[in-house]
């Protein structure tokens, strides 16, 4: 069978590096452990969203849209990349941002993703804490048809199959650079929202025919909610490639003891993982996703899980403009 042939612009200029992180490796006694620095997506501050737009915005451009329409929490990575690069392509970007969170500092509400939203030129409509979202979606699309717009609508973190295919692409990517650098059996640590990074890598890996194993760290609902959500998405996505690969359950692997009170909420376990990464790498996290993956997996190791003879590859997925929303904590 051909495969589908997808639109995709390319955002990303070169393959994000891929480096070892030799001093937090020693510190935590052993395991070889490396990042994927997907953080350095560069359009408009990078992060993992940038690798989903190049196949969302091909699709809106290809559909004759001009409004990219996005939703997203607050200080949501994904509403600040969509604007950046509706900005970079010059089409237009409504935003809608949930008051989802409950943190009231005013750098929460107006200071970093948000501030860049505004700066990248993107109109904002916030919604009232617990307004149906539906509703809101449907009447600001409408109103953008009435006035003689052709709006796009990207859902939540961009994670539909079409773009997991981002993930599908950057799954090569990774595949290269660790046969480059023969890193074999390597076990691969993110965090898991919507779950698109996900479900792209490991429909990406199973294109490849190869068994990395891929840990989620879960940064809001529970592991059976997620793990459910993963595999949807892996299917979705292996259907849209019109692929032979089936999704093998055994390889979803989601780990829910990260989440804390909630959402965005801190964990102490984040702020030391977000400070000691820091401090040892000069690597930036964020307090939202990438900081409790890294809690995550340095609690793996820790306990054991993940030992000394293993290859982690950490895939940082950005956020770290988030930092300037959370100055209280660092
Ligand atoms: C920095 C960062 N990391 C990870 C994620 C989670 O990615 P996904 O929604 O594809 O699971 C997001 C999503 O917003 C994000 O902004």
């Amino acid at each position: 069978m051909t495969r589908p042939m997808f639109p995709r612009i390319q955002l990303i200029p070169h393959h994000t590096p891929l480096e070892p992180l030799e001093r937090l490796s020693h510190h935590l006694g052993g395991p070889s452990i490396y990042v994927k620095r997907d953080d350095l997506t560069a359009l408009g501050g990078g992060g993992n969203k940038v690798r989903k737009l190049e196949y969302l915005v091909a699709d809106a451009i290809e559909q004759g849209a001009d409004t990219l329409v996005t939703i997203g929490g607050i200080q949501s990575n994904h509403v600040r990349q969509t604007a950046a690069a509706a900005a970079k392509i010059g089409l237009s970007c409504v935003a809608i941002l949930e008051d989802a969170v409950e943190r009231k500092h005013p750098e929460y509400l107006f200071s970093g993703n948000v501030l860049l939203d505004r700066m990248f030129g993107a109109e904002i409509h916030r919604l009232e804490r617990g307004e149906p979202t539906d509703d809101a979606i449907e009447t600001i699309l409408s109103a953008i048809s009435h006035r003689g717009n052709k709006p796009y609508f990207i859902p939540v973190g961009g994670s539909t199959a079409l773009g997991a295919l981002g993930y599908v692409t950057a799954a090569s990517e990774l595949a290269r650079q660790l046969d480059d650098h023969e890193i074999e059996n390597a076990t691969i640590v993110l965090p898991t929202g919507s779950a698109g990074t996900h479900a792209g890598l490991l429909a990406g890996l199973a294109e490849l025919g190869r068994f990395e194993e891929v840990i989620g760290i879960a940064v809001s609902a529970d592991r059976t909610t997620k793990e459910n959500l993963v595999q949807r998405l892996v299917e979705e996505t292996l259907s849209l490639l019109s692929s032979v690969q089936k999704p093998d359950p055994s390889r979803i692997r989601v780990e829910d003891g990260y989440v804390g009170p909630g959402y965005g909420l801190p964990t102490d376990k984040m702020e030391e993982a977000v400070q000691l990464t820091a401090r040892l790498e000069g690597l930036p996290l964020d307090p939202v996703y990438t900081g409790k993956a890294m809690a995550g997996l340095i609690d793996l190791v820790t306990r054991g899980e993940l030992t000394a003879n293993d290859n982690i590859i950490f895939l940082h997925t950005g956020g770290s403009p988030a930092l300037f929303a959370y100055p209280d904590l660092f």
